[in-house]
């Protein structure tokens, strides 16, 4: 059996990256596709290389250099090696957290830097299948879709940071959904100003497939791929339920995860997406009202015989002091409080900049606490084997 080399793309600079370009060009199981010392500058040079694999040399002693990283994330889903003569020790947890697959040290034979590229080429295949316009072998992304009956609850600035930590700190392929078919703000809050929207992707003529998904998402630089509500509220009718179904069977292909935001209530589009959602996030706070109406929420899912372990109860702006405890909130809603997001000042800053804060402050509580939530609803399939979340399906709808 013949196997064709691995694409790699170096990027950066190191002591000795020189000498390891050199030792990649005569190797057999590698095909150099590029090189670019400044990552920023490599844009579409990057993007259209085809590269499986980024080898990122860097100077830097002590911290990951992160825009370099975002810059390369901004193009390509390819795992990113990072290349260093520095002492890796300082930098290798840190860059894992970043999801970065591995740090190698200079200097280092060329048969162990392939091994590694072999590794992380490998892993990545498994993981996302390939390229992500033309998948070759088809995903089964998971959708997370977040709601609340009530306006203000933080479904949106939750959605768009959770896709952040899917996307930058566990490198899955994320598609981010506006389905606040009216008055969708995604766009706004990942600070992206989106050529294409939903409404361009419904009215396309043209059979839709991965590909053609691909022409109507806008790439953030978190990696994340953004998918629009439309611009004027009155196209959201246009979004029929059968295009959203059509929709969610291409994004599953093409995406590890897909987030969805929703409008504060139940309607066709919404029920389309339950119907289709692996992992429902219902966002709740401390105050009265929201309880009522989350608690009419599962009322409503009951009756749609929607699945009690897809539920997830999450406590958006906890620890503030307004009365009363997460766990009287559990005792009305019959449900355990599984995630706590706490009320953070930076949030609403982070919304006027248009840049989530699980990018702006990866170490901030609200990172951290969305950290958890993807790791719970999506975990990392570290083995081949089984997935460990259940696969979707329909829920029967009981009349
Ligand atoms: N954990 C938090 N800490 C501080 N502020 C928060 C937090 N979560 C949300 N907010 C603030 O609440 C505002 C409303 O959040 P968001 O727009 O995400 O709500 P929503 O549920 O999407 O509302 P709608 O249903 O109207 O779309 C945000 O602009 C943000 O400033
Ligand atoms: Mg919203």
């Amino acid at each position: 059996m013949t196997v064709s080399p691995i694409k790699v793309f170096i990027t950066g600079a190191a002591n000795g990256l020189a000498e390891v370009r050199e030792g990649l060009a005569d190797h057999p199981d590698v095909e150099l596709v590029g090189t670019a010392a400044d990552p920023s500058k490599a844009g579409t040079k990057l993007a259209e290389s085809g590269a499986q694999v980024i080898l990122h040399g860097t100077t830097a002693t002590d911290h990951v250099p992160t825009e370099e990283i975002e810059a390369i994330r901004g193009v390509t889903a390819a795992p990113i090696v990072l290349v260093t003569s520095a002492s890796a020790n300082t930098i290798l947890s840190e860059a894992l957290a970043a999801g970065i697959f591995d740090v190698v040290l200079l200097p280092q034979l060329t048969d162990g830097i392939v091994f590694t590229i072999k590794k992380a080429n490998s892993l990545a295949a498994g993981r996302t299948g390939g390229a992500p316009t033309k998948a070759s072998t088809s995903l089964d992304g998971k959708v997370v879709t977040l709601f609340s009956p009530k306006g203000g609850a933080g479904k949106t600035v939750l959605a768009a940071n959770l896709a952040c930590v899917f996307a930058r700190h566990q490198s899955r392929r994320t598609l981010l959904l506006d389905l606040d078919l009216q008055f969708g703000d995604t766009a706004i809050m990942m600070g992206i100003e989106p050529e294409k929207t939903i409404y361009d992707l419904v009215m396309a003529r043209r059979e839709l497939d991965s590909e053609a998904l691909s022409g109507y998402v806008t790439a953030h630089q978190s990696g994340v791929h953004v998918m629009p509500a439309p611009m004027r509220p009155e196209d959201a009718e246009l979004v029929t339920e059968e295009r959203l179904g059509h929709l969610f069977s291409v994004a599953k292909e093409s995406y590890d995860v897909i987030v969805v935001d929703t409008p504060p209530f139940f309607h066709g589009p919404v029920l389309a997406t339950l119907d289709r959602t692996d992992q429902l996030l219902m966002v709740a706070s401390l105050d009265v009202p929201a309880i009522k109406n989350t608690k009419l929420t599962t009322q409503t899912l009951d009756l749609l015989h929607y699945p009690m372990e897809r539920r997830h109860l999450l406590l958006n702006r906890s620890g503030a002091k307004v009365g009363l405890k997460p766990a009287e909130v559990e005792r009305a809603l019959g449900m355990k409080v599984e995630f706590e997001v706490p009320v953070d000042h930076d949030v609403a800053l982070s919304v006027n900049r248009g840049v989530p804060i699980a990018l702006s402050a990866p170490r901030s509580a609200v990172a951290k606490a969305l950290a958890q939530v993807a790791d719970a609803l999506v975990p990392v399939v570290s083995t081949k084997g089984s997935d460990p979340v259940k696969s979707s399906g329909r829920f029967r709808k009981k009349g």
